[in-house]
């Protein structure tokens, strides 16, 4: 039995977005294997059944189908939660678009759809979740090292993990006295689609692993202990911080 199987999390509830591939999938698993129930979310319906079917348990996995740049898609998507789980103990809002470049070259409709998607939902699904989350409910918004340090081209995905962070903090003094905690897991390089242009070029990939302290990028299941330790009493008196998960690219 790993640390990601220990029965933590038996009988709490969990929405995670962004859930049909990557980091999202890695989490459902997780959190799944060590007794949550969970609700998966993204827009892609073959990726979520895949994600569910990965899922062995002890906790139950339903997926919903949603585009959270709309916001009238949000009601919905805590509605399910409360329809398939019966309530909400754990929401990670994990969901962000690949979409990035310099500000130059950078449409204002992609830099639209970052802040919509990164930024924007998560506000409002903390927003809509808050009357669901009682004592001991953990939120946990899947911020990066760009949320800490600027990353080059990434103008509009840097401001968008920055201000997330921000909206962790500010929402840990606000919730921080009815025992809601509000953290952010900072991940540094995963291999996922997210960086398939980086994955794809051989110099890009010998310029990550030069800089990364660890010499190597992170699974997808290296981000899962953290965030199974975010959702769970283990961490009952943390709020309001950043755990940074990056093999040492932020310590340089
Ligand atoms: N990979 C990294 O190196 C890295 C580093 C630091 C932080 N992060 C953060 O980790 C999180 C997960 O990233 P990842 O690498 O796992 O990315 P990914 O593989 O590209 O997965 C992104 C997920 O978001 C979903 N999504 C995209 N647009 C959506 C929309 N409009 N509505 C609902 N869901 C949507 C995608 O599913 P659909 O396309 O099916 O909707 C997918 O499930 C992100 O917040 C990312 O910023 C990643």
């Amino acid at each position: 039995m790993t640390t990601t199987e220990i029965p933590v999390l038996n009988g709490r509830r969990a929405l995670v977005t962004g859930a049909s591939r990557g980091i999202g999938r890695a989490l459902v698993v997780a959190l799944a294997a060590t007794g949550a129930d969970v609700l998966a979310v993204a827009r892609g319906e073959d990726g979520l059944q895949e994600t569910a079917a990965l899922a062995t348990g002890p906790g139950r996995v339903s997926v919903l189908a949603a585009d959270l740049r709309d916001p009238d898609s949000i009601d919905e998507v805590v509605a399910r939660a409360v329809a398939e789980l019966g309530g909400l103990d754990i929401l990670v809002n994990n969901a962000a678009t690949h979409l990035n470049g310099r500000i130059e070259d950078l449409p204002l409709e992609d830099y639209q759809q970052i802040v919509d998607l990164g930024l924007r939902s998560a506000w409002l699904l903390c927003k809509a979740a808050s009357p669901l989350l009682g004592e001991g409910a953990s939120v946990i918004n899947v911020g990066s090292v760009c949320s800490l340090v600027a990353m080059h081209g990434e103008t509009a995905y840097v401001a968008t993990k920055h201000a997330l962070l921000g909206v962790t903090r500010a929402l840990a003094l606000e919730w921080a006295r009815r025992g809601v905690r509000v953290n952010a897991l900072a991940p540094g390089w995963v291999e996922t689609e997210m960086n398939q242009a980086v994955l794809q070029d051989a110099d890009a990939m010998t310029w990550v692993r030069r800089n990364t302290p660890m010499g190597r990028w992170a699974s997808t299941e290296e981000m899962a202990g953290p965030v199974v330790f975010l959702a769970s009493d283990a961490s009952s008196y943390m709020t309001g911080q950043v755990l940074v998960v990056d093999g040492g690219w932020t310590a340089r």
